[in-house]
């Protein structure tokens, strides 16, 4: 038996391995009937309000009950294992209070146990017999106990991984082509602005490394590096192409664009980062910059960094008022701008990055 419980511990040790949840949901019903020895077995997780349970994954359950099937907390088998957080094993047709329900599905002997979360209830975890006319032990409860509150752990982690995972949206092959194809839309507005997007995308990751960023943030800044200026798609192309200089009215019409940028993603929770750094990447570090004059450390680390990135690659390339400046002179300007426009911290990796 401890063999058995090690193998299981091997198992949840690599949960990060598990893709998706339900992936981990069969595995451990899958589990829970092997280390048993049973037939069927089902997994049903408590909603949020901790009111119902719903089957979330079974094998060999009966056709009838549904994957949909919903169950009240204090009703039927599991239903009344999850109001009380007992374990609990039923013998045959013996069994005074569930003996209508067994002999409905033809169960022989099931085990239903609490699958806890610390103190949390997070679901209710059953294996039965139908065909195997022996009956489950007391042994059999105490391994499908001990089992089930290693496999709640491992799937609330595994809850926790998958939220992160639907954040990191840039896992996504197809969502990455597509911020660039929107990218290129923008740059597309202004020739002279062609590739800038992604210039200032991959300044801004060099940077982030070399400050240390996670992967995670990583990719944020990555997507938000393309998506910075997707603003402008609401800015009159001609005054974005305006050879000379701007009227005040103008210039007011293009600094709109970090508030158009933000607000087109304005619904997308899972989006909030990179909005943030689309609404911040014109302030400055003085707080003299737009569109909210946030000051220091109070603008995001990634907008500050992406700040510094931006405004080298605008002056290293051709624009519609005047030529490239030269990377030396540009390199002079930004380190003259330290303090003021960027955060010096900022401007001191981007030295070293360029070096
Ligand atoms: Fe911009």
């Amino acid at each position: 038996r401890i063999a058995e419980l090690k193998a299981i511990n091997d198992m949840f040790q690599n949960i990060e391995h598990f893709v998706s949840l339900d992936t981990l949901l069969q595995e451990v019903v899958d589990e829970a009937i092997r280390v048993t020895g049973a037939e069927g077995g089902s997994l049903m997780l408590i909603n949020k309000n901790g009111k119902k349970l719903s089957i979330k994954t079974a094998r060999n359950l009966h056709p009838l009950i549904s994957l949909e099937t919903k169950i009240k907390v204090g009703e039927g088998i599991a239903g009344h294992v999850a109001k009380t957080q007992e374990p609990l094993v039923l013998n045959g047709l013996r069994d005074p209070e569930f003996k209508e329900s067994l002999k409905r599905e033809d169960i022989v002997s099931a085990i239903s146990v609490p699958m806890k979360a610390g103190d949390e209830l997070i679901g209710v975890l059953n294996v039965n017999r139908k065909k195997v006319r022996v009956e489950f032990t007391e042994e059999n409860l105490n391994v499908m106990n001990a089992f089930a509150s290693q496999a709640a752990e491992a799937i609330e982690k595994a809850g926790y991984y998958q939220k992160i995972e639907r954040l990191s949206i840039t896992n996504d092959n197809q969502f990455k082509e597509f911020t660039k194809a929107l990218a290129k839309t923008v740059d597309a507005k202004d020739p002279y602005t062609y590739g800038h997007s992604e210039a200032v995308t991959n300044y801004t990751l060099q940077i982030a490394e070399e400050m240390g960023f996670n992967e995670e943030k990583l990719r944020l800044l990555e997507i938000g590096g393309r998506l910075h200026d997707m603003g402008k798609i609401g800015v009159a192309e001609h005054i974005l192409n305006k050879p000379g200089g701007l009227t005040d009215e103008e210039f007011k019409e293009i600094q709109r664009h970090p508030e158009i940028g933000a607000r087109i993603l304005q619904d997308t929770s899972s989006l909030k980062g990179i909005r943030d750094l689309i609404l911040y990447h014109h302030e400055r570090f003085d707080g003299k910059g737009y569109p909210t004059r946030l000051k220091g450390k109070d603008i995001p680390l990634g907008a500050r960094i992406m700040a510094v990135a931006d405004t080298f690659d605008a002056m290293t390339s051709h624009r519609a008022y005047r030529k490239a400046l030269s990377r030396k002179v540009a390199v002079a300007e930004i380190k003259k701008c330290s303090g003021t426009q960027f955060d010096p911290e900022v401007v001191d990796v981007f030295l070293k990055v360029l070096e």
